[in-house]
């Protein structure tokens, strides 16, 4: 079989790749994959799964995640350009396996067919610029992402937050799961795949809406700790605060507001977070709550110390020219 050379006229960020899936951790489309052996900060995201193949007929099968023995036809988005023909590792960063293993290796994937559409978008330069904007509101835009099960407290802790702000002249928005599930995201359902886009979709509004110059509050459960991490390394870690609403489940359950744990209880919902769908707890959140204990006025003062304290590092202090 004759060798294959990556063909260096043809590299890109975006491909359609074949990617062979062979760790138990599930693969999922929307989610960002460390490279290996590429620059430290080089990362693949699955942009679409179109179809897995079965493995002995070779038929296209429908597929919605990725698990250890699957290969899939998929889109996937490069953080930089590379030649098309080229195999790629995604290991795990989190592991506690030194890289290089092929114990912490997650999948192959070649890279097939260069997707063109990207090559035809270009930067727009803008005159009003995030500075500008934060100069007029007297303060940096930035983002406090409220985690923690549902029931937990993130609304409330966010809403009393935003009143206290607003009477202060801050500028506000709140993004809340319950609210945002009911438009931009009411495609998307409960299994781990669409959590992953509902919080990569908030994660890019959110980063707008910095870019607005306005102060953001987060409410999702965004039970997992890579999503998280992403919307921290998209947002930037100094204009971000993640908050661990950390109320226990039997407090969640008993409150039920929504009556949402006694039907997951009966059988009736079956991807409950904390019941039967996984809640990964912050292992270093930049602040912990409890909607249990603490007064919603503690909870506030703390939360308006953090603000005051980035808006003296980052507000300027001059009309930007
Ligand atoms: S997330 O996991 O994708 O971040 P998100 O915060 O948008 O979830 O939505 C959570 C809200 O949806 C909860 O507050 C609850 O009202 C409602 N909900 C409906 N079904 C579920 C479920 N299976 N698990 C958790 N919340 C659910």
């Amino acid at each position: 079989m004759k060798p294959q050379h990556p063909s260096l006229s043809h590299s890109g960020e975006q491909f359609e790749a074949l990617i062979r899936w062979c760790s138990p951790e599930i693969g999922l489309a929307g989610r960002d994959y460390v490279i290996d052996r590429a620059s430290p900060s080089a990362r693949l995201c699955i942009t679409r799964i179109k179809y897995k193949l079965d493995a002995t007929s070779g038929a296209m099968l429908p597929c919605r995640e990725l698990h250890a023995g699957d290969i899939a036809l998929c889109n996937v988005a490069l953080t930089t350009a590379m030649p098309t023909g080229m195999t790629l590792s995604l290991v795990d960063s989190e592991s506690d396996v030194p890289r290089h293993t092929s114990a912490n290796t997650l999948a192959s994937v070649e890279l097939k067919h260069v997707l063109r559409r990207a090559e035809n978008l270009h930067t727009q330069a803008l005159s009003v610029q995030r500075h500008h904007r934060e100069w007029l509101h007297g303060h940096p835009g930035c983002v406090l992402w409220f985690t923690g099960l549902s029931g937990s407290g993130k609304s409330t802790l966010a809403n009393a937050l935003e009143q206290t702000l607003h009477e202060q002249g801050w500028h506000t928005y709140i993004l809340d799961g319950d609210n945002i599930r009911q438009g931009l995201n009411k495609d998307l359902g409960f299994t781990d795949a669409d959590r992953v886009e509902n919080i990569r979709r908030i994660a890019e509004v959110a980063k707008l809406m910095v870019d607005a110059g306005l102060v953001v509050m987060t409410a999702f459960i965004s039970p997992f700790r890579k999503e998280r991490d992403m919307a921290r390394d998209l947002i930037g870690a100094d204009r971000f605060l993640e908050v661990y609403v950390n109320t226990p489940l039997e407090i969640c359950e008993a409150r039920d507001v929504k009556g949402l744990y006694k039907k997951a209880r009966q059988g009736l919902i079956p991807n409950m977070t904390g019941i039967n769908s996984p809640y990964e707890a912050p292992e270093q959140p930049g602040l912990v709550l409890s909607g249990a204990a603490e007064t919603l006025d503690d909870a506030v003062e703390s939360l308006m110390d953090w603000l005051s304290v980035k808006a003296g590092q980052l507000t300027p202090q001059e009309a930007p020219r």
